[in-house]
């Protein structure tokens, strides 16, 4: 397994290319799933969750066509030829549930792998199966699998999210495509990516209405066209390089992105002591070191502060000056990476759901273990702060949602290699990407 080093110190700067979002483009590839007709989407990040989902998608019979280099993908599901998402598809990625809806939606039967837990959490799929239940989908359990049936097609309803759930909005979006009728959905997420798959699915023909906000209207069923589709900039990168300014000082200009996307997460980061101006097509974000302030955070759904720069968030506070109190709101066990950043010197207690920070004068460089995708990517912020060298092992699960994180690092200063496994030599190879990935 590939470890990551690096030199902790060196402030920032440069510019930083934000790529499509992770979490937009796997509803977005699930989405082809309605239609027989092709589905070309552009800005698709270069991440092991999506060739995950490519690879899902081909084994049901999905054309599938990648042009990595301009972050093209191609896709048609012309006809399908699998209805079963097996089990080592599936553990790989829990994602994988999102093609449950628009493959019942348009084979009226699915065996899906439960999804099973992962490391923040049970993340049972309850929601999505009662969201399809009142869609008319006969659901029941076997040996591991969902069974979901709806042998005369789906009907249009009416369903209420008990929770907010995005990839449960998002399944069964995509599956009212295809109801007779029409579904009125309530409670549903907003997320950026939720209002992305929405616009690629008007794209495709489908006639949707109240994006942007928690009740959803879809007129069913669907006549697709073909379409072609920009995957929406990942806000979650954008909001993690942001605090990597935050951490070691610098400016660096984030492109390809938007402010608007991080409606609460800026001004949170504005009052901690970073500064952001507004350029053509993204921001510059810039911290001058002498202190941050140390301010409480919760975390909650869209337009709230998203649990996904939770872990980010908690670096920056162990070099701020005072204490604050991280409360984790989605997910039941999103501490994982509390006990990897006290290896660096960090000062935190965890009491339920809630960490207690207290800022340290400076972090130390140790080797220190990921855990999950966005505790991963903490430890690389702690690293670029920590004095002396830190290493990060099992960095696969970086790879999951950071296209090149090493390559846009580098390109703004920072001392960061990849140890490939076997011979722990830098992969000299990526410092020249390194242009690549920033004028891509
Ligand atoms: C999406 O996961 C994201 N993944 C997650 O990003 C993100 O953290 C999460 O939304 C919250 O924003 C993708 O979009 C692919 P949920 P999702 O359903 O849809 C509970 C990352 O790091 N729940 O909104 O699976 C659940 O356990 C990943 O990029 C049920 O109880 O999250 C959680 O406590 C991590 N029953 C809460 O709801 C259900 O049927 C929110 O989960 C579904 C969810």
């Amino acid at each position: 397994m590939d470890k990551i080093r690096l030199t902790g110190g060196r402030a920032l700067h440069g510019k930083i290319r934000i790529s499509g979002a992770k979490n937009a483009t796997l509803p977005l590839l699930a989405a082809c799933l309605l239609s027989d007709k092709p589905l070309t989407l552009t800005n698709v990040p270069r991440l092991s969750d999506v060739e995950t989902f490519e690879a899902l998608l081909a084994h049901l019979g999905v054309e599938v066509h990648q042009d990595s280099a301009r972050g093209i993908t191609r896709l048609c599901a012309k006809e399908i030829l699998s209805h079963e998402a097996p089990y080592d598809h599936v553990r790989k990625m829990r994602a994988s549930v999102l093609v449950l809806g628009p493959l019942l939606a348009r084979c009226g039967e699915v065996r899906l792998s439960l999804p099973g837990g992962c490391a923040i959490g049970a993340r049972p799929i309850d929601v999505h199966l009662k969201g399809l239940e009142a869609l008319g989908a006969q659901i029941h359990l076997e040996e591991g699998y969902v069974v979901a049936k709806a042998p005369q097609g789906l009907v249009g309803g009416e369903y209420t999210f008990p929770i907010v759930s995005v990839t449960g909005t998002e399944n069964i979006i995509m599956a009212a495509c295809l109801a007779k009728g029409t579904t009125v959905l309530k409670g549903a997420a907003q997320e950026p990516e939720v209002t992305d798959l929405i616009h690629c699915l008007k794209a495709m023909g489908a006639c949707i209405e109240g994006e942007g906000t928690s009740t959803l209207t879809i007129y069913g069923p669907t006549n697709f066209v073909e379409a072609t589709h920009a995957v929406l900039p990942d806000r979650i990168e954008t909001g993690t390089y942001a605090m990597a300014v935050g951490m070691v000082g610098g400016s660096v200009e984030l492109t390809h992105t938007s402010l608007s996307l991080l409606p609460t997460v800026v001004p949170l980061l504005e009052a901690v002591g970073l500064v952001f101006e507004e350029t053509q097509d993204g921001f510059k974000v810039s911290y001058d070191g002498h202190g941050l302030k140390a301010l409480d955070l919760t975390t909650s759904v869209y337009p709230g502060f998203p649990t996904d720069l939770q872990a980010q968030y908690m670096a920056l506070m162990t070099l701020a000056k005072g204490e604050c109190h991280i409360q984790e709101t989605i997910f039941e066990n999103r501490f994982m990476h509390v006990p990897e950043l006290a290896r660096l010197g960090a000062n935190i207690s965890v009491k339920g759901n809630t960490a207690h920070v207290r800022g340290v004068p400076h972090l130390i460089g140790a080797p220190v273990m990921a855990t999950d995708l966005r505790a991963s990517v903490c430890l690389v912020l702690a690293g670029l702060a920590a004095e002396g060298e830190t290493v990060i092992s099992r960095v696969y699960h970086l790879d999951r949602g950071y296209e090149e994180i090493e390559n846009k690092l580098s390109a703004c200063g920072v001392s960061i290699e990849r140890l490939v496994e076997g011979n722990d030599h830098a992969s000299s190879q990526f410092v020249s990407q390194a242009q690549s990935a920033n004028n891509r």
